[in-house]
């Protein structure tokens, strides 16, 4: 309710996402947006804003389970729709759909590409639409414009966003001119200018941005960091970074006890705080003995992408007083990175003794602090 009014939303999320150029498959509105589904990030800050009341979103009808999985739970969405060739063909079928549901007084519309909505700009656009009848976000252009070899006067030019808010018989009526004419807008504001009727421009902001191509996405990163220590042992293999390496010890633990390896992994889930190796590969559990650590190092890498990040590097120090590893680094190297699927020059893998001192020093164990970066949407 805002104003006594009850507020319905429209989410368009039925595209194929063509220009985004995804080797996955999947449209773009299931892309991971801080590890959400983008549909879902985009349609949470509707379902958690306090005025909106009912919800429908426009899918694509080849997606129903993936829409089920990422909507599961949200509250206030009373249906979806299956949507259309064009925008305005979803956004269509979603209005009627949403009318058979809801007495709503004003309907919001907005592209599920635009998951960086705000509460302030979903209220900003309900204040002016109360006020106007119909309102579209928008922020002032920032670059200067030219129109078949002339420059357009800026001051007037503005980038039309979502959502875009209108009272109810107002839109039903644009919606319905538009089909009757056959016109296919790019908006639905543009729908309501053919009746003849203003529409508002209320406060966007420049980063409620339509993710339509990969320079759209804003690329975070996060580090992860590691440490690791295995007690050495007479008869035990030494294996690190999964070589062997000669040695008349070797290290003691459930797996192959790849002390690098595993530091390496509690850096990499530290990155996307998924916890430690502990949690996900119990020293107790019969599958894991003796298992070489690399396999569990690739059940890492695809965890990492599964969160929707990539590893752009890794580096370790193996802590040794003995044996020399430097002739064994770069297969180490390459080893990690093929678990992991990069690039060999995005592992480093170098080594330390710390001059007779402490445990390692006295032979009793080898340490292994590493360090990871991952980059995601
Ligand atoms: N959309 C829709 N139905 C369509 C086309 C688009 O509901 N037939 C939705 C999209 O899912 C998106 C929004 O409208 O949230 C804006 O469209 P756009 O950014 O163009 O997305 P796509 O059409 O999916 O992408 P592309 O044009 O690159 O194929
Ligand atoms: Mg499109």
């Amino acid at each position: 309710m805002y104003s006594g009014k009850t507020v319905g939303v429209i989410i368009a999320a039925a595209g194929s996402g063509t220009r985004m150029e995804q080797a996955a498959g999947l449209p773009k509105q299931f892309m991971l947006i801080d590890g959400v589904p983008m549909v879902r990030k985009t349609a949470e800050v509707f379902a958690r804003n306090a005025y909106v009341d009912d919800i429908c979103i426009a899918v694509n009808g080849a997606y129903a389970k993936e829409y089920e999985e990422a909507l599961s739970g949200l509250p206030k969405i009373r249906c979806t729709a299956v949507g259309g060739k064009e925008r305005q063909n979803s956004v269509g079928e979603a209005l009627r759909r949403l009318a058979e549901v809801s007495k709503f007084d004003y309907v919001m519309i907005h592209d599920a590409a635009r998951p960086y909505v705000t509460n302030a700009v979903i209220e900003e656009s309900l204040a002016a639409a109360l006020r106007h009848g119909a309102a579209v976000a928008a922020v002032p252009v920032k670059d200067t414009i030219r129109q078949g070899g002339i420059t357009l006067e800026r001051d007037n030019l503005f980038c039309i966003q979502t959502p875009q808010t209108f009272e109810r018989r107002i839109i039903i009526e644009a919606y319905e001119r538009a089909c009757s004419d056959g016109y296919i807008g790019t908006d639905d504001g543009s729908l309501v200018e053919r009746l003849g009727r203003p529409v508002a421009i209320s406060q966007g902001d420049y980063a409620n941005i339509k993710i339509t191509t990969k320079e759209d996405l804003s690329m975070k990163c996060r580090v992860g960091t590691g440490y690791d220590v295995h007690r050495l042992e007479a008869g035990r293999p030494l294996i690190l970074g999964g070589v062997r390496v000669p040695h008349d010890k070797g290290l003691l633990g459930h797996s192959d006890a790849d002390v690098l390896v595993h530091a390496v992994m509690d850096a990499l889930l530290g990155a996307i705080a998924a916890g430690d190796i502990g949690k996900h590969f119990s020293d107790t559990d019969p599958r894991y003995k003796g298992i070489s650590s690399i396999k569990l190092l690739v059940y890492v890498g695809n965890l990492i992408r599964e969160s929707g990040y990539a590893v752009t590097n890794v580096d370790a120090t193996v802590i040794a007083e003995k044996p020399k590893i430097s002739a064994y680094t770069d297969e180490m190297r390459a080893n990690i990175a093929e678990a992991l699927r990069i690039d060999i020059q995005s592992v480093s893998v170098k080594a330390t003794t710390t001059e007779k001192l402490g445990f390692t020093g006295r032979e009793e164990g080898i340490a292994v602090q590493a360090a990871v970066t991952v980059i995601g949407s």
